[in-house]
């Protein structure tokens, strides 16, 4: 049970920099999403914190304790890798058994051990098989028990679900997050899977390319994304993103003219701003027939969804995702207003896409 602090952490691979400069502190008991896109640099980071990069330049510390130069061995880490080799001579109880034999743990606190683990993650029936008699995602779950049987201060997973199907996914991420609130263990989640960040974090860190662009509870980087990217990279169909000129008091939004967000008003003045980016949620909008007060457009799609659909709306060129209710009806080519919920609209800068509230930081 520890707090980890990453003082201004960066990694460089040769004279590439897969990590510019990551400062970041995971509370005590936290769970901390670390969410980015391929290749920007969650594994480097998350074997960073274990002790099996270097960094480059920066500090490492568990809570007071300055890391950076202390082996994995001694960090007291569980560590579930991307791809969770097993050991394939070894047969599940063993695999698992494996960290507490090297601390040289009783035979018979070893046993109890193991069994406890393998309850919780409900695999206790697998123990005398090997890892090829598995399937993937018991495989994964054997990884974990591995990770969690020696009591670690951190747990780092990295993509530790990716192998299971989607109905597995679902249930192992609700036990997961029961089960590290429960055993009240500091874990970082390594995952580029906006829902199961949104799902399971209480704190989500929005990576790309090394760098990290916001820090927050789910609710904030999904209300409130500090950059473009971050309100594209969550939620499903992500944000929506118009070009928008201002004309005060108003938007110029593709020949459509909007009213400027109350919450924005003062602030644009202030800035000077010309040219934003609008973006708005598919829940933060409805798609009315006909001609009104908002975005004009056409539909373009419909897709049922069960309770709800996704209306596709083609406004001047530009694609828009709405969602609405299900019993509703379009038609291809019908005339709609798409009218956006003004206290949910997210105005950002053109040219740095950070959202204007943060552009003076
Ligand atoms: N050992 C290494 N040597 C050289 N470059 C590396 C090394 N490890 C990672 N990189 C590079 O650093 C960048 C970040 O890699 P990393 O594995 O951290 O990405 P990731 O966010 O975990 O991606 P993924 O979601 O695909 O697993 C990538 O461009 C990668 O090619
Ligand atoms: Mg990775």
């Amino acid at each position: 049970m520890v707090k980890v602090i990453l003082d201004n952490i960066t990694k460089r691979f040769d004279d590439f920099a897969a990590l510019k400069g990551v400062t970041l502190e995971i509370t005590d008991k936290e769970f901390m999403a670390l969410l980015g896109p391929s290749g920007s640099g969650k594994s480097t980071l998350l074997y960073t914190i274990a002790g099996i990069y270097r960094p480059t330049s920066g500090r490492i510390y568990f809570d007071d304790r300055d890391v950076t130069d202390v082996p994995p061995k001694d960090r007291n880490v569980g560590l579930v890798f991307q791809n969770w080799a097993l050991y394939p001579h070894m047969k599940v109880f063993d695999n698992i058994a494996f960290p507490l034999e090297l601390r040289k743990f009783p035979k018979e606190e070893i046993a109890k051990k193991v069994k406890e683990v393998a309850e919780m993650l409900r695999i206790e029936t697998l123990l005398n098989r090997y890892p090829w008699q598995l399937s993937g995602g018991q495989q994964q779950r054997v990884a974990i028990a591995r990770a969690l049987v020696k009591e670690p201060d951190v747990l780092l997973l990295d993509e530790p679900l990716s192998n299971l199907d989607a109905l597995l996914r679902l249930e192992v991420r609700a036990e997961l997050k029961r089960l590290q609130k429960e055993l009240g263990i500091t874990a970082v989640y390594v995952t580029h899977d906006q829902a199961e960040a949104l799902a399971m974090a209480d704190r989500i860190a929005v990576i790309k390319e090394g760098e990290i662009l916001q820090v927050g509870d789910p609710d904030e980087v999904y209300y409130k994304p500090k950059y473009r990217f971050v309100g594209g990279f969550l939620g499903s169909p992500p944000m929506n993103f118009l070009d928008a000129e201002v004309q005060d008091p108003y938007l110029d939004v593709y020949g459509n003219r909007i009213l400027i967000p109350i919450q924005y008003r003062e602030l644009v003045k202030k800035l000077g701003v010309r040219k934003v980016i609008l973006g708005f949620r598919p829940h933060d909008a409805e798609v009315v027939r006909g001609v009104a007060e908002g975005l004009v457009g056409t539909v373009y799609s419909f897709e049922p969804l069960g309770r709800e659909q996704i209306v596709t709306v083609s406004v001047n060129g530009a694609s828009l995702k709405v969602f609405a209710p299900e019993g509703e009806h379009f038609t291809f080519g019908e005339q709609v207003t798409v009218k956006l919920r003004e206290d949910r609209i997210i105005l950002f800068d053109k040219k740095t896409e950070k959202a204007l509230e943060f552009l003076e930081e």
